[in-house]
């Protein structure tokens, strides 16, 4: 038996050492974020966090994860409300101000790849909180194993929602 903490939960699995996050986050725990696209860590649709940085869940094995803290697009809020240390009532309407981004500016064409890339945005902010556009693209490009690959074309609508969630984000402080 293993146990992986996921959005700040704890989770006991049975599943051998070797078998790709990503089918533990879908098939138990049942988080329909995380998407599985390449399996080959070449599109970034699975991406979930692993202590605050970008990992492909197709291609983490259980055994790399451990005691790590796993965040899939489902426990961002929880995220964002633990960082403003608000309150549980408001935690629970909250969403992260990325998510809030991603919605006001009508990101998502057909949403498949788009749970990776707010992880990726996620990432992005926590550690450069006004990122230039240069910065942007690096960081959906050439930062992870791979670029996060979007087949609808949505990249320029994702540059204005990390530069949107960037400015609520530092007005929140
Ligand atoms: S499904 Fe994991 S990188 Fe494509
Ligand atoms: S919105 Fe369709 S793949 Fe990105």
């Amino acid at each position: 038996m293993v146990t992986i903490t996921v959005n700040g939960v704890r989770h006991e699995t049975r599943a051998s050492a070797d078998t790709p996050l990503i089918y533990i986050l879908r098939n138990e725990i049942k988080l329909s974020g995380p998407q599985f696209g390449c399996g080959l860590s070449q599109c970034g649709a699975c991406s979930v966090l692993l202590n605050g940085r970008e990992i492909r869940s197709c291609s983490t094995p259980l055994s790399l994860v451990g005691d790590a803290e796993v965040t899939t697009l489902e426990g961002l809020p929880a995220r964002w409300a633990k960082q403003k240390g608000l309150a549980s009532a408001d935690a629970e309407n909250t969403l992260h101000p990325i998510q809030q981004a991603w919605i006001e500016e009508q990101t998502p064409l057909c949403g498949f790849c788009q749970s990776g890339m707010m992880i990726k945005a996620t990432e992005l902010l926590e550690h450069t909180p006004q990122p230039s556009v240069a910065q942007i693209k690096e960081a959906f490009t050439t930062s992870g194993p791979s670029a996060h690959l979007c087949r609808c074309g949505s990249y320029t609508a994702i540059i204005e929602a990390v530069q949107r969630a960037a400015t609520v984000m530092t007005k929140m402080g």
